[in-house]
C-alpha cells in the first residue's frame, strides 16, 4: 500500500527498459514488509542537478545509478566511500538528512557471489580478468583490497589494461599484471591462475555463440566466472562445464550488488534467495 509514509528508492539511468532491478528490489521490499517503492527514473546526465535537488525534497532514501551516469553522479555527492572513490564510479547512493553518500556495490556483489556460491578463498587465489572496462575496474579493485594473490588483466586494448593495473598497483597493492587479449599471450599465464572472470560483453545476448576465450585454454581445476547474466549460461560457461570446471553465472553478481545496495538504504538484510529466484524466473521465461 503506497501512502504518505512510503519511502522511495530511485534508479537513474538511460535507457532503463531492460533493467531487472525494479522487479528484484520491489520483491525484496514486499517480503521484508518495508513501506518502500523502487522507482525507475529515465534521466540523462544533464538532468541530474535538478533531479537530485527534487529527490532531496521528497521521500527518497537513496537510489541506484546505471549507464550513463555512474561517473558523472560523483560531482553531485556530499561524500563518497573510499572504495567507490578508487573505483571511480558510483552505482548506489544513500540520502540521509539531505546528504548524499555514494557507494559502488558492483565489486562487492561479485565477490560475495564468488565466496558464497563457490569455495573460492580470495587471499589464496590468482585471478585472470578478461576486459578492462567499468565492471572490471570495480571487480579488480575489490579483489585487490581483499588480498587476492595476483590479478592478471587481459584486454583487447592493452593500454587500458596497463593503465588500470598501474592504478591498482599504486593505490591498493602491487598485485596486477596487464596482458593483451590474445590466445598466445593468455596461454602463457593460464598455468599460474585458478580463477578466470569474463567482464567483456563477449557472449552477451544476442551474440550468444561468441566466447572471449579458446576452450582449449581451460582446464578442469579452473573456476570460471562470467558477469553476463543474459544468457544465464554463456558459451564460455557451457564449455567450461563440459571440461568439468566449477562455474559462476553473472546472476549472482547482479543479485548481490542489489543486496548490498538494499542494506545501505535500509540497514537490514534482504531475502537473497527470493531476490535471485525472481530474477532467474524472469530470465528463464524470456529465454
Ligand atoms: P562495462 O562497464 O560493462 O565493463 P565497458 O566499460 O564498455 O563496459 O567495457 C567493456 C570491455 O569489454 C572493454 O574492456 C572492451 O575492450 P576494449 O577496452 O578494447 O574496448 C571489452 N570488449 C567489448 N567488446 C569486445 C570484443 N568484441 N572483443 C574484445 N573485447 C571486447
Amino acid at each position: 500500500m503506497i501512502d504518505v509514509k512510503t519511502k522511495l528508492v530511485g534508479l537513474l539511468g538511460y535507457p532503463l527498459g531492460h533493467s531487472l532491478s525494479p522487479l528484484m528490489q520491489n520483491k525484496a521490499f514486499k517480503l521484508t514488509g518495508l513501506n518502500c517503492l523502487y522507482l525507475p527514473i529515465e534521466a540523462e546526465n544533464k538532468d541530474y542537478s535538478e533531479l537530485l535537488s527534487g529527490m532531496k525534497k521528497m521521500n527518497f532514501i537513496g537510489f541506484n545509478v546505471t549507464i550513463p551516469g555512474k561517473i558523472d553522479i560523483i560531482q553531485h555527492l556530499d561524500a563518497i566511500h573510499p572504495l567507490a572513490e578508487k573505483i571511480g564510479s558510483v552505482n548506489t547512493v544513500q540520502i540521509e538528512n539531505g546528504r548524499m553518500t555514494g557507494y559502488n556495490t558492483d565489486g562487492e556483489g561479485f565477490v560475495s557471489s564468488l565466496t558464497s556460491e563457490t569455495r573460492c578463498v580470495i587471499s589464496e587465489s590468482s585471478f585472470m580478468v578478461l576486459g578492462a572496462g567499468g565492471a572490471c575496474r570495480a571487480i579488480a579493485m575489490t579483489l585487490a583490497e581483499r588480498e587476492a594473490k595476483k590479478i592478471v588483466i587481459a584486454n583487447r586494448t592493452f593500454i587500458k589494461a596497463k593503465a588500470l593495473c598501474d592504478e591498482i598497483n599504486g593505490c591498493i597493492r602491487d598485485c596486477c599484471i596487464p596482458l593483451a587479449l590474445s590466445t598466445e599471450v593468455l596461454a602463457q599465464y593460464m598455468p599460474y591462475i585458478n580463477v578466470l572472470i569474463n567482464t567483456t560483453n563477449i557472449g552477451l545476448f544476442p551474440n550468444v555463440d561468441n566466447t572471449p576465450i579458446d576452450h582449449k585454454l581451460l582446464r578442469k581445476d579452473l573456476l570460471v566466472a562470467d558477469i553476463i547474466y543474459n544468457p544465464i549460461r554463456t558459451r564460455m560457461l557451457i564449455e567450461a562445464e563440459e571440461i568439468g570446471c566449477v562455474t559462476l553465472s553473472g546472476i549472482g553478481m547482479f543479485v548481490n550488488q542489489g543486496v548490498e545496495a538494499f542494506k545501505i538504504w535500509t540497514g537490514i538484510d534482504p531475502p537473497v534467495r527470493e531476490m535471485r529466484e525472481i530474477v532467474e524466473q524472469f530470465l528463464l521465461n524470456k529465454q
